[in-house]
Formats: structure tokens, sequence, C-alpha cells
């Protein structure tokens, strides 16, 4: 089925001017971006969209990583669009990632890592209603 992802490409790619190449990589797997947009993350946002790592010992760095510089919050469709980006992504940590994928031929470490990608269909809307109202996205 045609569904929708949630992608950030992260400080560490829009730093080094990689938001094309990133989202050739996306397109080149068959995922079509629906909405894009250049913000810097709040400390607010950056806290509320990773609540979920709250407790984790890397959370104050990931907060502060992802407050550092712009970011491109985009929402992508396509055919299993959350499996689709995670393939084309490849693993968390770019050491284990294989050939091809954005975060081995990118990702600078397990936290500059280039790009976050939705893990799942229920995440995916929860992260895109997060960064996006419905008039924003144009499928
Ligand atoms: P992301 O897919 O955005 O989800 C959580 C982020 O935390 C992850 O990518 C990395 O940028 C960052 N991170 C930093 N250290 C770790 C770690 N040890 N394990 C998982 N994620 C980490």
């Amino acid at each position: 089925a045609t569904t929708r992802t949630f992608s950030i490409i992260k400080p560490d790619a829009t730093r080094r001017n990689l938001t094309g190449a990133v989202t050739a990589m996306l397109e080149e797997a068959g995922l079509r971006v629906v909405a894009s947009k250049r913000i810097r993350m709040t400390r607010e946002q950056a806290e509320g969209f990773y609540a979920v790592h709250k407790e984790r010992p890397f959370f104050n760095d990931l907060v502060a990583f992802m407050t550092s510089g712009p970011v491109v919050v985009q929402v992508l469709e396509g055919e299993n669009a959350v499996a689709r980006n995670r393939e084309v992504m490849g693993a968390t940590n770019p050491d284990a990632a294989d050939e091809g994928t954005i975060r081995k031929t990118y990702a600078e470490s397990i936290e500059a890592n280039s790009v976050h990608g939705s893990d799942s269909d229920e995440n995916a809307k929860i992260e895109i209603d997060f960064f996006f109202k419905p008039e924003e996205i144009v499928g």
C-alpha cells in the first residue's frame, strides 16, 4: 500500500550541504517528498520529539545535537514508505550500515547519523503531526 513516513535531514548533513544529495537517495529509493521545510528545532521541540529516549544516557547530547543547526523535516510517500525509508537509511550506527545506504555514505557517527526515519506506521503519523499541518502536505 502507498503510505507515508516522516524523515529528518539532521544538522550534520545540512552543515555539509547534503540536503539535495540525501533527498536524491530518498527519491531514488522510490519515495516522494510530499512536504518539506527547513527549520531550526527549539530545545522544547527536540525534547518533545525524542521524549521516548529521555531516560537514555545519550538524550542530552542528542537534544544538543539536534538543535545545533538547521534540519529539514519531510513527509515521504511511497509503497511501504516506513520500511523503504529504513532500508535506504541503513542502520543507526553507520559502522553497521550496509553499503549504499545514506548512513553508510554520509553519517559521521551514531549520533550525527545524517537522517531520522519513523520506525512504524503508528509513529510516522505521530511524528508527521508533530511538525506538519495537514495543508502543508501536498500528495
Ligand atoms: P534516530 O533514528 O533519530 O533516533 C534516536 C537518535 O539518537 C539516533 O537516531 C541517533 O542520532 C542518536 N543516538 C545517539 N547515540 C545513540 C545510541 N547509542 N543508540 C541509539 N541512538 C543514538
